[in-house]
C-alpha cells in the first residue's frame, strides 16, 4: 500500500464530471480550461493511507532542523522562512488503529479519556474562593505523532514569585498532583519535545499549608494569570503560531482581554514582533517572568497552554470547550492586525477584477528556480502577481497576504501565512520530491481546509527537482524515498529539505487553472 502511494506521480486534477467551465478562464480567452475535479481529493486519501507506515518511521525523527542554532537562541532571526521542525515522537503510535479519516482525508482526532484530574483540594478558611487544581497531563494524541504538554489550572490563593520561578498555592490539605515536597514542576512551552524542554524555564507549583508560609503579595491582580514560555522553535513562523499564538488563543481568548500574561524565556524582539496579537488577547502589560521581582497574587491561574495539533484545532471538552476553529483564529488575526478582507475578490465578467496572487519566495532552501517562468505563466492566466518574502514585520506581510486571492509557495514555514488569507481564498502548495505527503497534508493542506480555504497541491516529479543533479535515477532517493525518512530527520533535512525545484510549467498549468476555478465556486 505505501509503495503505491510514495511512488505516486503528481497527477493533474482529474476529470470533473458535470462541473461548469470556469468563467474567468473562459473570459480571459487564452486557455481552454481543462476539466477539473476531485483528483486532488482522491490523491490526498491515498497520501493518508501511507501515513500508517509513515507514522512508524516518524518515531525516529530527531527534532533538530538544519542547525541546532535555530533552537533556544535569543537573537532575532535572520529569516522566518525555515521549515517546521519535526518533533520527536513521545509515544509509539498504534499504527493499525485510528484510520478514521473521512473522504477529505482528514483524520479525526480522538479524545483520550480521563486526561483531566480535577481535584477540589480544600476550602481556604475565610476566603470565598475554593482552592482547586486540575492538570491535563495525558496529552497523547492517538493518530498523531506528538503528545501535548501538561497544563495546570488553579483557583484559590495563588502567589507567583518569578524570582523563585514558583507559583505558591495555598492548599491546607496538601492534596493535588504534588510530590513529597509539595511541589510539581512544569516547563510551560506548548510543544512536548524532549529536545527542547531542557531549555525551557521550569516553573514550580508549590503547595503551602497557609498564607503565612507563602511570600507576601506585592501586587494583587483581579484577572487570571497565564504563565507560559516562548523558548523553543519560536522565530520560525510556523512554530510562533503552533507553539505559542494558537495555544494562547485556545487558552485565553474567551477571557476577552481580562488576563495577565507572564512570559518565561522572554525574548524582547519576539514579544515586540507579536505585540498586536498579545494586546488583542490581554489588556495588561506582559510581565517578564525572567526578570520580575514582585510577588503577584491571583485568584486564578494557568501554568502552560492548551494546544491541539499544529495549525489544526478541534472541539474538545477540556482543551477546546468553546469549540474554536481555525476560522475563529483567522478572524482573531484579522481583527488584531486590522486586515480588511474576509473573503476573496469576486471575479467575473462584470467586475473585470483580476485575481491577485502572492507568491512567497524562499531564498535559502527549496527555492523555486524558475520563479520568473512561473510568474509569467500566472500572469498569462490572468493573475496579478506579487512576489515577496516574509520578514520581521508580521503586520506588513499579513496585509500583503490578506490582499491576495491565491497564495502560492513551495513547502515551508512561509505557507503558515495562509492564516492571513481571506476565508475562501486558495492556497497552492508546491511539494518537493521525497514522499512528503504526510508533512504537506498535516502541516498545510488539512489546515487550509480547516480554515475554509480552497487547497491545491502540486507534487514535483523527479524531473523537477535538483536532486536529479545529485543522485542517479536508480538511487533510493528516487526509487524508494521512504528510505530517506527511515534514516531519520537529519537525512531528511539534508536531502529532501535542501533541494530546489524547477517547475515544469506545462505540467503545472492545470493546477493554476484549478486555483482559478476554485475562486469562482
Ligand atoms: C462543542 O461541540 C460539541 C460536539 O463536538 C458539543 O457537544 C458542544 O455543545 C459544543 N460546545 C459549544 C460551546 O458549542
Ligand atoms: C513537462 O510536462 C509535460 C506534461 O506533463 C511533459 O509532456 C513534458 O515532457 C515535460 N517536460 C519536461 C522537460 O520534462
Amino acid at each position: 500500500m505505501s509503495s503505491t502511494a510514495y511512488t505516486r506521480p503528481s497527477k493533474p486534477p482529474g476529470p470533473a464530471g458535470e462541473r461548469r467551465p470556469p468563467r474567468l478562464a473562459k473570459e480571459l480567452g487564452r486557455i481552454e480550461p481543462k476539466k477539473l475535479g476531485i483528483g486532488l481529493v482522491a490523491g490526498c486519501c491515498l497520501a493518508l493511507l501511507t501515513y500508517i507506515s509513515f507514522a512508524r518511521l516518524f518515531a525516529i525523527y530527531s527534532p533538530v532542523f538544519e542547525s541546532t542554532s535555530l533552537v533556544m537562541k535569543n537573537a532575532p532571526p535572520g529569516s522566518t522562512q525555515q521549515n517546521p521542525v519535526m518533533p520527536k515522537q513521545q509515544n509509539k503510535l498504534e499504527d493499525e488503529k485510528d484510520i478514521g479519516e473521512d473522504e477529505t482525508g482528514r483524520k479525526e482526532p480522538s479524545f483520550p479519556e480521563a486526561t483531566e484530574k480535577k481535584e477540589t483540594v480544600t476550602k481556604s478558611s475565610g476566603d470565598e474562593t475554593e482552592a482547586t487544581i486540575s492538570c491535563d497531563e495525558n496529552g497523547v494524541d492517538e493518530g498523531f505523532p506528538y503528545a501535548r504538554p501538561p497544563v495546570c489550572e488553579l483557583t484559590g490563593d495563588i502567589r507567583i514569585s518569578p524570582k523563585e520561578k514558583t507559583m505558591f498555592f495555598v492548599n491546607p490539605s496538601g492534596a493535588g498532583p504534588f510530590d513529597a515536597n509539595g511541589e510539581k514542576k512544569i516547563r510551560p512551552y506548548a510543544r512536548k519535545d524532549d529536545f527542547l524542554l531542557p531549555g525551557v524555564v521550569e516553573v514550580t507549583m508549590k503547595s503551602v499549608s497557609s498564607p503565612a508560609v507563602a511570600p507576601a503579595c506585592t501586587r494583587v491582580h483581579n484577572v487570571p494569570a497565564v504563565v507560559f514560555s516562548v523558548a523553543g522553535y519560536t522565530d520560525n513562523f510556523f512554530h510562533d503560531n503552533t507553539d505559542v499564538m494558537i495555544p494562547l488563543f485556545l487558552t485565553t481568548s474567551h477571557l476577552a482581554g481580562e488576563v495577565q500574561f507572564l512570559i518565561t524565556n522572554f525574548k524582547p524582539w519576539w514579544v515586540h514582533k507579536f505585540t498586536p496579537l498579545l494586546k488583542k488577547l490581554s489588556n495588561y502589560e506582559v510581565i517578564n517572568f525572567d526578570e520580575d521581582n514582585e510577588v503577584h497574587c491571583f485568584r486564578r491561574g494557568h501554568l502552560g497552554l492548551y494546544r491541539d495539533r499544529d495549525l489544526i484545532i478541534s472541539p474538545h471538552p477540556t482543551r477546546n470547550p468553546r469549540n474554536y476553529s481555525m476560522v475563529d483564529y483567522n478572524r482573531f488575526l484579522r481583527r488584531a492586525f486590522g486586515l480588511p478582507r474576509d473573503s476573496p475578490a469576486v471575479l467575473g465578467e462584470k467586475t473585470g477584477v483580476k485575481p491577485k496572487m502572492l507568491l512567497i519566495e524562499r531564498k535559502g532552501t527549496r527555492k523555486l528556480l524558475n520563479l520568473r517562468d512561473v510568474v509569467a505563466l500566472c500572469e498569462e492566466l490572468g493573475f496579478a502577481v506579487t512576489v515577496a518574502e516574509a520578514g520581521m514585520d508580521v503586520r506588513g506581510f499579513a496585509e500583503k497576504v490578506n490582499a491576495a486571492d491565491v497564495l502560492l509557495a513551495v513547502h515551508g514555514a512561509g505557507l503558515t501565512n495562509q492564516i492571513f488569507l481571506p476565508t475562501g481564498a486558495v492556497l497552492v502548495q508546491i511539494v518537493p520530491w521525497g514522499k512528503m505527503d504526510w508533512m504537506a497534508t498535516n502541516f498545510y493542506g488539512q489546515p487550509a481546509r480547516d480554515m475554509r480555504l480552497r487547497y491545491v497541491e502540486y507534487y514535483v516529479s523527479e524531473e523537477e527537482t535538483t536532486l536529479k543533479d545529485k543522485y542517479p535515477r536508480d538511487h533510493y532517493v528516487f526509487k524508494n524515498p521512504m528510505a530517506i525518512h527511515a534514516q531519520g530527520w537529519p537525512a531528511l533535512a539534508e536531502i529532501v529539505m535542501k533541494q530546489d525545484v524547477m517547475v515544469n510549467v506545462t505540467r503545472f498549468k492545470p493546477f493554476l487553472l484549478k486555483a482559478l476555478d476554485e475562486l469562482q465556486e
